[in-house]
């Protein structure tokens, strides 16, 4: 038998008298037993958490693991060492991998890759389409009734840009409940040679862009989709004021929609690519500060429903380059729920439970993800983050656990920061430490 007790927290979530005092957790076995340390088994392994916020496990539904295909940027155990050590307990590993994730066999051989690393649940994403090409079909029912069980599909970093291919896939994963996350970004507006958000000082930096348009009109091509079909579309990084107005217009229409937001979208602006530092070009691109407040404001009224990473390591061969050659993305895992504190919590309307919303109940329930974002109460999986609200932490991208170090947080200090994370009562990460298995 393992126990453990989690000491003097103060927790946020559902199904805990204690919410938002101190309190106890005891978990035996991977299992929240009690919330009362009176009944502490012997032997149990103690945390002093006085000072800390219990929350349930952080869950990331946008994340890109490389592996396979792409090992010099992250495999799947450098990237669990990095969400365990950001505080998830779940990720879902995007599609584009080479090979592509778009089987039955590819999606389990991730599920297992996950499964002997064991930092973290990591869920494979399949492709909608076939290799990304957005020409047929990807093994959409296969992929569900594998052992992976498949149920979010996406071609990230590519649009599934064929209306008919769309409506298609969503009639598909109706049956099976299942739901699409669109990169939504129509590639005939999105030049080949576009790096950041096309505006004045695009044009002044001489760098080609694309406009916000190129989001917002597939979200409501995509709304209408989901309403003809009665299948589920997720948004996924929305980064536009004109995205969030399609958005919030089709929830008020009962439409199955839902969308997330990445932490660089909710903290950076279009002006830190003045730099002209290639970790600053992201897909889609950092924008105009009346869009990333408009994104804070959809987050905060619920529009915008979750908090996604768009982890996306990329090896420095890759990334350093002039600005318009290098690599989309940058590295999110291990900073997300600082970045998240510091713009929603000490800088803007949410307490730690609105935390706990967007970024584990919520994307565990679009993605979902049994035994995540669960209230914390007895008979509940012991999936939990402990967050330290005054660890004032300088970002060094150099002692990340990712591989890549595409790191647009490097030198910065948080106020908050993540001291331990556990998956089913076992702590995978501890002040910045991922725990061997
Ligand atoms: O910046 C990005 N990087 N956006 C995407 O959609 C894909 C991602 C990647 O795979 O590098």
């Amino acid at each position: 038998m393992s126990a453990l007790v989690i000491k003097g927290a103060t927790a946020y979530a559902a199904g805990l008298p204690t919410q938002g005092r101190p309190g106890d957790v005891v978990v035996v076995d991977g299992v929240v037993t009690d919330l009362d340390a009176a009944a502490v088994p012997r032997n149990a392994d103690v945390i002093d958490a006085d000072g800390l916020v219990l929350l349930p496990g952080l869950v990331d539904i946008h994340t890109h693991l490389r592996e396979p295909g792409r090992e010099d940027a992250e495999t799947i155990a450098s990237g669990s060492a990095a969400a365990a050590v950001g505080g998830f307990t779940a990720v879902l590993a995007m599609a584009n991998t080479t090979p592509v994730t778009d089987t039955a066999e590819a999606a389990e051989r991730i599920l297992d890759l996950g499964r002997s690393v064991g930092l973290v649940d990591v869920q494979p994403i399949g492709a909608v389409t076939h290799d990304l090409a957005g020409q047929q079909l990807a093994e959409l029912g296969l992929m569900h009734r594998s052992r992976a069980q498949v149920r979010v599909f996406s071609d990230d970093g590519h649009c599934v840009g064929d209306a008919r291919l769309m409506r298609r896939a969503l009639e598909y994963i109706r049956s099976f409940g299942g739901v699409i996350s669109q990169h939504s970004q129509d590639p005939s507006l999105a030049g080949p040679s576009a790096c950041c958000h096309e505006g004045e000082l695009s044009g002044r930096l001489g760098l080609p862009g694309w406009p916000a348009a190129a989001e917002s009109v597939v979200i409501a091509r995509d709304a209408q989709l989901a309403r003809h079909t009665g299948s589920r579309v997720h948004v996924a990084h929305v980064s536009t004021a004109e995205g969030v107005e399609v958005i919030r217009w089709a929830k008020a229409r009962g439409i199955p929609i839902t969308a997330e937001a990445t932490p660089h979208h909710l903290a950076l602006t279009v002006e830190q690519v003045r730099t002209y530092d290639p970790v600053f070009k992201v897909n889609p691109p950092l924008r105009p500060i009346e869009d990333v407040e408009a994104v804070r404001a959809a987050l905060a009224d619920g529009t915008i429903d979750a908090v996604a990473t768009d982890h996306a390591p990329h090896a420095r061969h890759d990334k350093e380059h002039a600005f318009v050659d290098a690599a989309f993305g940058m590295l999110g895992l291990e900073t997300a729920l600082a970045v998240v504190a510091h713009v929603m919590v000490e800088g803007g309307p949410f307490g730690w439970a609105d935390v706990a919303r967007v970024m584990s109940s919520a994307p565990a329930a679009i993605a979902g993800l049994p035994g995540h974002g669960r209230p914390i109460a007895p008979g509940e999986p012991a999936n939990l983050v402990l967050i330290d609200p005054a660890a004032s932490r300088t970002v060094d991208r150099d002692t990340s656990m990712s591989l890549s170090r595409n790191n647009p947080w490097h030198g910065r200090t948080f106020a908050a920061g993540v001291y331990a994370t556990i998956l089913r009562g076992r702590v995978t990460a501890r002040e910045g430490v991922p725990t061997s298995c």
